[in-house]
């Protein structure tokens, strides 16, 4: 294997002081901020309606001056789109609306002329039912070892009429179709994603060369698809309680969710990683019980995982104060750093989220409109804050595209444009994922906004106008503004240390009833960061010279409700 010219370009390398006075060099993906690129919504260079490669090229100074580490862009291999891409149906080749192989390489090294690091994303656990070989499963009769890839099995009664198992799909109905010759495939999402069979040689050598493939052409990480879902309990067992979640939550030895063998399979990349410089990393998206998440931390194992629990979280002092307090503990046992995500291309904007009343639920990605009684200004009040919770903590924080925008979801696409699986497989039920997805307005005018030439492939709201990047640059109150503020500010003052420190509000001049609702930390290097929670103003303990920044009010004054500052202390 020939490893390519290090990669290991960020000019944002840091080194860390160590108790002993020596410099070491910390891996850069410790506390990288990682931008979230969902390639399809992102920038259209070639006015198709649909993002693509050359159009995100042409966006690196604007992610280089909103000053990330890194970026993370969603499956862009060969694809029906039929999961918006993660049904892969090649993953040598980019899709075709998407670019060539060769833009995508050109991507990987001006992102890194910018200092830009790029992690790819892998689905390990399906292919398309497009890729090759379940094109050739599918055409070979039953018994044929092509078949021996995936998971195609005989169902169950005289004719084998039923499926195998009563196991369901995340994306709703059984896990299960049936193939003309009665045989019956395993795909824990759409149909149109297959289950590769892991026990398969095989499949584990292809997913090492495909690895390698990425790696030798300067990826400095992956994220890893439904990471814990790879191994199956292969004697195929029903459930006691079935749901279309993607969550092992309360079931015990389940059999398609965070099982045991993973992890060897796990240590197999690891190792393969190990061979590259430039630190390159794995990022699991792996939804598993707290207790059962450290075991994918281990040194042989992910660099990280992404912890889900902000982004699940209610808008609470005492709620977002002991998931960071266990987070940063849980990491530091296993000598990782802290994830932090508010968002990503799977659940409801948190500009939106944020707003809703109290206990809605907003997961299962509900059909109808928003509550009548939805809060715009709310939601975006504590986005802002949120964001300069997660920005100011230590580790490594994931903003997804239009976050520092500040985008709303939206709710009201109309059906007819709807695209994401879960609209058809819900029996219209759930509207989807596709109001996070809508593609981001660059400019103040145009057909799309300065998305592209194009109609989009999904319509952006009226009044996005005012959202668009152009619109916002330059104005100190915007969210853009606030974003680039708060990452160049962290670069300077937060980031080159890993401490963190809860603090006592009552300690900082608040009576317990405001202290119950203001989360207060502070950083190694001092950086201090007060977020109220309640509904009445606090007293800031700083003066306004050393304020830094707030997400809204005046410097110097108490602090609004739904509002974060940060100073020196
Ligand atoms: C992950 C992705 C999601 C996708 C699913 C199936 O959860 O984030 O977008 O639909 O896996 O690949």
């Amino acid at each position: 294997m020939t490893n390519p010219p290090s990669s290991a370009s960020g000019s944002h390398s840091e080194t860390a002081a160590t108790a002993d006075g020596s410099q070491n060099q910390v891996p850069w993906w410790r506390r990288a901020i990682t931008y979230q690129v969902y390639i399809r919504s992102f920038a259209d260079s070639n006015g198709d309606g649909t993002g693509d490669v050359n159009g995100l090229r042409s966006k690196l100074p604007y992610l280089r001056d909103l000053g990330v580490d890194a970026i993370w862009i969603n499956p862009w291999y060969a694809s029906p789109l039929a999961d918006g891409g993660y049904d892969v149906a090649d993953y040598r080749n980019i899709a075709e609306q998407y670019g060539t192989l060769a833009d995508a390489e050109a991507l990987i090294s001006e992102a890194h002329d910018h200092g830009i690091k790029v992690i790819v994303d892998v689905v390990p656990n399906h292919t398309s039912e497009q890729h090759a070989w379940f094109v050739e499963a599918k055409s070979s009769p039953p018994g044929h070892p092509s078949r021996n890839r995936y998971h195609i099995r005989p169902g169950q009664g005289a004719d084998s009429e039923q499926p195998p198992t009563n196991w369901t799909s995340v994306f709703g109905g059984p896990a299960w179709t049936r193939l003309p010759d009665g045989e019956w495939y395993l795909h824990l999402f759409a149909p149109e994603q297959p289950d590769m069979n892991w026990e398969h040689p095989e499949v584990r050598q292809e997913f090492l060369d495909v690895l390698t493939f990425w790696l030798d052409r300067g990826a400095d990480g992956f994220r890893v698809d439904v990471a814990h879902g790879i191994v199956k309990d292969m004697t195929f067992p029903d459930m006691a309680e079935t749901t279309e979640v993607l969550v092992s939550n309360t079931y015990d030895n389940h059999p398609h969710w965070d099982r045991d063998g993973i992890h060897e399979i796990i240590r197999t990349w690891r190792s393969l990683l190990n061979t590259y410089d430039g630190d390159r990393m794995m990022v699991a998206e792996a939804w598993v019980r707290p207790e059962r998440l450290p075991l994918y931390l281990r040194p042989d194992e992910y660099h990280q995982s992404f912890n889900f629990d902000l982004l699940e979280a209610e808008w609470s002092a005492g709620v977002f104060s002991t998931i960071i307090d266990k987070a940063v503990a849980a990491a530091a046992d296993v000598g990782s750093t802290p994830t932090w995500v508010l968002s990503n291309h799977d659940v409801m904007r948190e500009a939106t989220r944020y707003g809703l009343p109290a206990g809605t639920d907003w997961r299962r990605w509900p059909a109808t409109g928003p509550a009548e009684d939805l809060n715009v200004g709310l939601g975006q009040r504590r986005a802002r804050a949120a964001a300069l919770v997660v920005l100011g903590l230590p580790g490594s924080t994931y903003v997804y595209q239009g976050e520092e925008l500040g985008l709303p979801e939206a709710w009201d696409l109309p059906e007819e444009v709807l695209d994401d699986p879960v609209w058809e497989r819900s029996n219209h039920t759930q509207k989807g994922r596709d109001g996070c997805r809508v593609p981001i307005p660059w400019a103040k005018d145009g057909p799309s906004l300065g998305f592209g030439d194009g109609d989009p492939w999904l319509p952006q709201p009226a009044g996005w106008s005012g959202f668009s990047a152009e619109a916002q640059a330059g104005q100190p109150d915007s969210t853009l503004e606030l974003y680039r503020r708060a990452i160049a500010l962290r670069r300077t003052l937060g980031a080159a240390d890993e401490d963190l420190e809860l603090l006592d509000p009552t300690q900082h001049g608040l009576n317990e009833a405001e202290s119950a609702e203001v989360l207060m930390y502070r950083r190694g290097s001092g950086l201090t960061c007060m977020v109220n929670f309640g509904s009445a103003p606090v007293t800031v303990p700083a003066s306004t010279e050393t304020e830094l920044v707030r997400s809204g009010g005046i410097a110097g004054t108490p602090l609004d409700p739904d509002t974060a500052v940060w100073f020196t202390a």
